[in-house]
């Protein structure tokens, strides 16, 4: 094994620290700069130029912080792309489409799950993503629940479980047996695998109280809280999730005065998932009201089958700057520093001084391009603990 070096990312023509301390403004911007990584950390900001075992020249491009993606549901087999031109020919998003899904994938063997998933994965690293959080929620019986995470935690320490994702067939009708399966067996069977857990709060699938249990249980064995929330209507979720004190609240499509003041008053953040509001031709959230009023913001990719089938945060990010009203920097800084307060680490999103060396250089002289050039594949590396993770090894 060969011993740690310096590796300097140098000659960079504008570089997204995220650290106000660090250079100017929110992003905290550093210009015709160098980044110093030793062990997949980041020991330096200094001027280009700066000496290392070995040198990334950059040759002027604009360097960000990985994408911390702090929603996602990527272990599913199947396909729903018919769904989703049924819909763009006008018929509803309805929570009952994950149906299809929970059969394809208690169908498929480990094997396809994982390559899948790994696809998947990989998809996401040419994205730029570096951190994925993954839900299960397309088992639904207490062993598909434990393979899908399992094989999750090959890919990501953010595992999250959401048996209470929908009411599977054999429960129909019978919601409160359901609930009380989730809160016991199932969770025997997927604690040693899940960080998190999250349950769905909205008419179709489960209502407060149910969620509540579900919740409480997945905490009273030390998993942390996250909760889909108001995503087709206005609802109870985000003043739950923000009363049980989870971490985030994911969709937040239609928040009352009373939820964005909640929102300001907790540590929850509030994660959009715009991807989802145009694969459902759901309304776009207004996160300027929610910015506005002092809460934490987070944006995701909700990469999943049935409502937002896209690993592409630059395109969550032009979405929450044309459509969810947030200015250029407060989308970067959602899709970054936000998704890393949505999984509770500190040590994401950011480039200083001991900070995980996650980083994408664009093919572009500022990260105001991935909205100024929306759909162009900008992304030129991505860099996981100083490892290149966009192309193959070797
Ligand atoms: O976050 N809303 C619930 N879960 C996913 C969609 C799942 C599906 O339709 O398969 C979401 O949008």
């Amino acid at each position: 094994m060969s011993a740690p070096r310096a590796v300097v990312v140098d000659r960079i023509g504008l570089l997204v620290t995220n650290d106000p301390t660090l250079g100017e403004g929110p992003l905290g911007i550093v210009r015709d700069a160098a980044l110093v990584v030793y062990d997949g950390r980041v020991v330096a900001v200094e001027r280009a130029g700066a000496v290392g075992d070995e040198r990334i020249d950059v040759d002027g491009r604009c360097v960000i912080p990985g994408f911390v993606d702090s929603h996602t549901h990527l272990v599913f087999a199947g396909d729903r792309g018919d769904e989703f031109v049924a819909r763009m020919a006008g018929a509803p998003y309805a929570a009952g489409g994950i149906r299809t899904t929970v059969e394809a994938t208690r169908a498929a063997g480990d094997d396809e799950l994982l390559r899948l998933a790994l696809a998947r994965r990989d998809e996401a690293a040419r994205a730029g993503i570096t951190t994925l959080e993954i839900k299960s929620g397309y088992g639904l019986t207490s062993h598909d629940e434990a393979r899908c995470l399992h094989l999750a935690t090959g890919l990501t320490d953010h595992t999250t479980f959401l048996g209470a994702h929908v009411v599977p067939a054999e429960f129909e009708g019978r919601t409160d047996d359901y609930v009380h399966h989730v809160c016991t067996d199932m969770l025997d069977a997927v604690a040693p695998h899940a960080r998190w857990i999250d349950a769905f709060c909205e008419v179709g699938a489960f209502d407060a109280d149910q969620c509540r249990a579900v919740l409480t249980a997945g905490m009273a064995r030390g998993m942390g809280g996250r909760l889909h929330a108001n995503q087709l209507g206005h609802g109870p979720g985000v003043r739950l999730g923000v009363e049980l004190g989870c971490a985030s609240v994911d969709h937040c499509t239609y928040l009352s005065d009373a939820d964005v003041e909640a929102l300001a008053a907790s540590d929850t953040v509030a994660t959009f998932l715009p991807a989802a509001d145009f694969s459902t031709r759901q309304p776009y959230p207004d996160a300027r009201r929610v910015l506005d009023a002092g809460a934490t913001v987070a944006l995701a990719t909700n990469c999943n089958p049935g409502s937002s089938y896209t690993t592409s945060m630059s395109f969550c990010i032009a979405l929450a700057v044309r459509d969810l009203r947030m200015t250029i920097d407060e989308a970067i800084r959602a899709a970054t520093v936000g998704g890393a307060a949505a999984l509770r680490r500190p040590d994401l999103g950011v480039l200083r001084p001991a900070a995980r060396a996650d980083l994408v250089v664009l093919d572009a002289p500022s990260y105001t391009h991935l909205v100024y050039r929306p759909g162009v594949p900008l992304v030129g590396a991505t860099y996981s603990a100083g490892l290149r993770i966009d192309r193959p090894a070797g």
